[in-house]
């Protein structure tokens, strides 16, 4: 007699594939990530790059390191220029350039942050975020339509950001507002895990179990994990440090409910020798194997 069929619902399961383990490609790392001879050996460990859409645009120095890379270990495209939360029109030229890159070194997709970050044209080299409007839901909606038009062959998502401001009467907190824009546009979620502390931490009423259980699965496209730096009254989300043990339980928590996600472990500022941030990456590694085992089950970990 054959087992009686689980009655169990499917656990969700986040978007695919899941490329593993990645760490963001910085120029001081370049020799030794790119231009080793014996190859592989000194990125051991990294399964994917995350490259800065903008500093790979044009010809040059940045672009021929994004084919090295490219030929070396797949690739994710994160930008922070797209302002997608803008009131500008979209910058057609920029897109065309992102589609251009995304073909070049084969990007199994592209990422920016649910922010604005110009005006009148000129840029705030800051991420400010969205008011949570049914107005902004409806301009953003469009824009992401929009940007998927001019970069059709490639999954777009957007980062939830981190935010030192809220606007008076919003009638959305920052889940809801995301509930609403993954259900009427699809829109990929690049899920930053440090953000989500950060934020939890700043502002009242913040639940980061709750934020992240209420995400749904099948949009989470990627993680981003990061450190932080603590001022006592508020917390700076500084990537310039190693995760903190609450950020790695909140990351075992999302892996639990929906299984592997690529991940990557981010380090900005006050970068480190490359040593340091794979170890960092190997933490993150041994998080996930924690919850999912060795393989994890439907994709590498
Ligand atoms: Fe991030």
């Amino acid at each position: 007699m054959p087992p009686a069929a689980s009655t169990d619902p499917p656990r969700p399961q986040a978007a695919g594939p899941c490329l593993g383990h990645g760490i963001g490609l910085r120029r001081a790392h370049w020799p030794a990530l790119l231009d080793d001879p014996q190859g592989l050996a000194p990125a051991a460990g990294v399964d994917f790059f995350e490259l800065l859409t903008e500093n790979h645009l044009s010809p040059g120095p940045g672009r021929r390191a994004a084919r090295r890379a490219a030929a070396r270990r797949p690739i994710v495209l994160h930008g922070t220029a797209l302002n997608i939360g803008g009131l500008d029109p979209l910058d057609r030229d920029y897109l065309a350039a992102v589609a251009a890159l995304a073909h070049d070194t084969g990007a199994r997709w592209i990422s920016d942050h649910l922010c604005f970050s110009g005006a009148h044209g000129e840029a705030f080299h800051d991420l400010i975020p969205v008011p949570r409007t049914v107005e902004a839901l409806d301009h953003v909606s469009r824009r992401i339509d929009a940007v998927r038009g001019a970069l059709p062959d490639v999954p777009f998502a957007l980062e939830n950001p981190s935010y030192y401001i809220q606007y008076a009467g919003q009638p959305m907190d920052e889940l809801t507002f995301w509930q609403r824009l993954i259900d009427r546009t699809g829109v990929r979620l690049l899920l930053d895990i440090n953000n989500v502390y950060v934020n939890c931490a700043n502002h009242p009423g913040g639940d980061p179990d709750a934020f992240v259980d209420g995400l749904p699965a099948h949009a989470v496209q990627q993680i981003h994990l990061a450190g932080h730096t603590d001022l006592g009254d508020v917390i700076i989300d500084t990537h310039g440090a190693p995760m903190i043990d609450p950020v790695v339980a909140l990351y075992q928590r999302v892996l639990r409910r929906i299984g592997p996600v690529s991940t990557l472990f981010e380090w900005d500022n006050d970068l480190p020798a490359l040593p340091v941030l794979l170890a960092e990456n190997a933490r993150a590694r041994a998080a996930a194997q924690a919850v999912l085992g060795p393989a994890g089950p439907g994709g590498r970990l």
